[in-house]
């Protein structure tokens, strides 16, 4: 077992040697199966999947960046989204959330094409921290408590020790005949990416994820759809101290069990979650059919639900129609109180509250 203070370069691969399929792992993975299959089912039932995936996607971008103390406010956040195409500059916190979204969509882009390798870990990464530089190559790399600075943690150092390790974590990652489940395997993956640490910054979220990238890779999800940011944020402590304790103790048990916990309960809320807003979106095409009669378009409810901050110039952009009619239109909606009209700085916004109130939740 290595120090807390010096390199871990002694990383063992994987798998570890421990028994992988005691009953009470068995039991959390089957029901973790179940329930993430309940959820694969019902996307597939969706008539717009990659509507709702995006809404989906950047709250998991603003909870993942939390975990990281990157914070940003939902209302700025949606604001970001409704500007995104006019140059507006935003908080530093704002555009690492943004571009979090762009790195899971770079990283499904590259996973479909070419595997969960290590160009694709990096790929990720420098989208994620807008930069160009890669592998770690010098040595201090640390994980400190951020309260205390109390060193926790020091990743392997050099980066050929480095790259070995990630791949053999790439051929783990893409054998498939050792007969792991492969919810156990991701929680096995996650476990050992971040103890590898390959990069200066950005490995908690880089992990975080090809957890949804490998769900997709391995089929039980056809869309990246599960995001388990928001339950790690909910027991931030105890995910940092089980990392530590596979690391210290060989635990590997509490941690297969706390990433399966995760899986059952994030998968039955996100169920919950995307079928209330598809229920509200239907529930809003009819009230605005009601209100804009024969000028009613469908595309205009897409829009209401890929941006909750909605403004004219994304109708216009969008070809709803001209200044006047989009102005119309949202004025429209707005007295019938189907959006909430919100005046900041020269810039009117359209809130599509029912729509925020659930993303939130
Ligand atoms: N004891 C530990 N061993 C290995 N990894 C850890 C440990 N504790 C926390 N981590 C991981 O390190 C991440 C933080 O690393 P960092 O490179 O700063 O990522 P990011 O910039 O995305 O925050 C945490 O989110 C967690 O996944
Ligand atoms: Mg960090």
């Amino acid at each position: 077992m290595s120090k807390r203070t010096e390199p871990n370069n002694d990383l063992p691969d994987l798998p570890p040697k421990i028994d992988l399929e005691s009953p009470e792992i068995l039991k959390k993975a089957i029901k973790a199966n179940r329930v993430l299959a309940e959820l694969k089912g019902y996307c597939q039932t969706l008539p717009d999947p990659k509507l709702l995936i995006n809404t989906v996607v950047l709250q998991e971008s603003k909870d993942s960046s939390a975990i990281e103390n990157i914070v940003t406010t939902q209302d700025e956040l949606y604001r970001a989204v409704a500007a995104i195409d006019d140059g507006f500059d935003f908080g530093s916190a704002t555009k690492e959330v943004l571009q979090y979204r762009e790195a899971l969509y770079k990283g499904l882009e590259l996973m479909e094409k070419r595997g969960l390798t290590t160009n694709t870990f990096v790929a990720i990464m420098q989208k994620l921290k807008h930069t160009g530089s890669g592998i770690r190559t010098t040595t201090g790399t640390r994980l400190a408590n951020p309260g205390t600075k109390e060193i926790i943690y020091t990743p392997p150092e050099g980066e050929n020790i480095i790259r070995e390790k990630l791949l053999s974590l790439e051929k783990f990652i893409h054998n498939d005949k050792d007969d792991i489940d492969a919810l156990i395997k991701m929680a096995l993956i996650h476990y050992q990416f971040e103890a590898i640490h390959p990069f200066a910054d950005g490995n908690g979220r880089t992990g975080r994820i090809m957890n949804v990238l490998y769900l997709v890779y391995k089929k039980l999800l056809n869309i990246p759809v599960l995001y388990l940011s928001s339950y790690i944020i909910q027991n931030k402590n105890e995910y940092y101290r089980l990392l530590k304790e596979v690391t210290e103790k060989q635990n590997w048990d509490d941690w297969i069990k706390f990433m399966l916990e995760a899986v059952s309960e994030t998968a039955s809320l996100t169920l919950e979650k995307i079928s209330s807003i598809q229920s509200l979106k239907k529930e809003t095409a009819v009230k605005v059919k009601r209100v804009l009669k024969t000028s009613y378009n469908s595309e205009l409810i897409d829009l209401m639900f890929s941006f909750p901050y909605l403004k004219i110039k994304i109708l216009e952009r969008n070809g709803i129609g001209h200044r006047q009619t989009s102005s119309v239109y949202l004025q429209k909606l707005a007295k019938e109180k189907i959006l909430k009209p919100l005046k900041l700085g020269k810039e009117i916004y359209y809130i599509n509250n029912k729509l925020m109130d659930l993303i939130s939740k």
